[in-house]
């Protein structure tokens, strides 16, 4: 690892300094974080918000249990998915009408990629990255079973090399902007355009940029996209995903997933299946109606942010937890994986160590939260909305007192735990 010029008093000063600055810093009481803890795995579970627990609590006892089944339509359950779908809009660029929340990302890419599919009839391939996650993989490879087409796994990176010679024959281009191991961030424009200029659909998987990079779907031009509400928007644990279709292919849109919600007149109870107009034709049954409100709630956290401000502190946090790690972390085997160019990461930066497993479960105990993606990677992902520079120094800090002690080569960090 390079060595850095700055040391411990001048991480400590500069953190200060970023942090008296920093016009987000009071977003932070709009979360609920345990005193003395550290999160920077706002990446995989977001925090939970102040705004959650009393709404779901009225939900459960007020909604529910007073109010029944007329909760339907007196607290306007019904439109939950599109007006919950509007909110996760405004984050990422999407005019009203054009994103639904429900159901898991992995079920919101089958559904994306096979309307994409039949959207461009006679085109055989779909393409997705060797390194995306891997349920986009896997679904990728089920679409293209149950539609008798084949999957090409092609580098972001090769893309344009890979369209010039095959582009008339590929369906859909499904990626994500931020690689989930790296932090890397790629070019959503560019990759859009060369994708569209073959004549393909481009789907983007959002669960990493999200509220997290002001994502311009409409401005872009991008066609379909997915994405979770579990990491940067803290809807919680399994929270609805959502599924935005760019209002041009609405008319045309064929979801694979006819269920009675998705009906033009859901309570005409007919046999036959009539899309609804518009994005309403992507809803599909009866949706985790706790779950839904819960994200609705979460989402108030954005309420008057800037995402240019989000973005821009992120890059700031990320800058400067490189920073720590190069003077803190020198000499102890650590390699930042994540480039260094503000305009190719996204929102978490991180680092390869062969111990990354055990270091990870070390610094948990010392209330620092990150999270360790097989075989070697820490990661750290920063939500502007809640982290602060301090909380970044003093997380590396930490990892240098558990490395340079040993303390990560306990038996009891290495012991496996189901969810890494
Ligand atoms: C890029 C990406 N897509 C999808 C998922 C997960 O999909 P699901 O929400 O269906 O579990 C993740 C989870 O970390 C992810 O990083």
């Amino acid at each position: 690892m390079a060595t850095h010029p700055h040391t411990p008093d001048e991480l400590q000063a500069r953190a200060a300094s970023l942090d008296d600055a920093d016009p987000l810093s009071a977003l932070r009481d709009r979360f609920l974080l345990p005193e003395g803890v550290i999160y920077l795995d706002g990446n995989s579970l977001g925090a939970l918000p102040a705004a959650v627990p009393s709404v779901v609590a009225d939900v459960v006892r007020r909604q529910w249990g007073t109010d029944l089944i007329r909760s339907w339509n007196e607290h306007s359950w019904w439109q939950a998915p599109l007006r919950v779908g509007d909110a996760i809009g405004r984050l990422i660029g999407a005019a009203p009408g054009q994103t639904v929340a429900g159901d898991s990302t992995s079920v919101q890419l089958f559904n994306a990629l096979t309307a994409a599919c039949r959207l461009r009839p006679g085109r055989p391939l779909l393409l997705t990255d060797p390194a995306h996650f891997p349920t986009d993989q896997y679904i990728a490879d089920s679409v293209a079973r149950v539609l008798g087409l084949r999957v090409c796994r092609v580098p972001v990176r090769e893309l344009p090399r890979f369209l010039a010679g095959e582009g008339d024959r590929v369906a859909v281009a499904g990626y994500s902007p931020v690689d989930y191991r790296t932090g890397e961030l790629y070019d959503m424009a560019a990759t859009t355009r060369a994708v569209q200029q073959a004549g393909a659909l481009m789907l983007w998987d959002l669960c990493h940029a999200a509220g997290a990079l002001p994502v311009g779907l409409d401005a872009t031009g991008v066609d379909l996209a997915v994405g979770c509400g579990y990491k940067y928007l803290s809807g919680g644990p399994g929270a609805p995903a959502f599924l935005y279709v760019a209002e041009r292919h609405h008319a045309a849109f064929d979801h694979p997933l006819t269920g009675w919600n998705g009906h033009a007149e859901p309570f005409a109870l007919d046999g036959h299946y009539i899309p609804a107009e518009g994005i309403a034709r992507a809803r599909i049954g009866t949706p985790p109606m706790l779950s839904l409100l819960a994200l609705e709630a979460a989402l108030t956290a954005f309420d008057g942010v800037d995402m240019g401000r989000v973005r821009a502190k992120n890059l700031s946090l990320t800058g400067f937890l490189m920073d720590c790690a190069d003077t803190l972390l020198d000499g102890f085997g650590f390699t930042v994986v994540t480039p260094r160019d503000p305009g190719r990461r996204g929102s978490q930066a991180a680092l390869r160590h062969p111990e990354a497993y055990a270091l990870v479960q070390a610094l948990g105990t010392h209330g620092v939260i990150g999270d360790m993606r097989a075989p070697d990677l820490m990661r750290f992902g920063v939500n502007s909305l809640y982290v602060s520079h301090r909380d970044v120094l003093t997380a590396m800090l930490r990892l240098r007192e558990i490395v340079s002690a040993g303390e990560h080569r306990q038996e009891s960090f290495r012991r496996r735990t189901a969810v890494t």
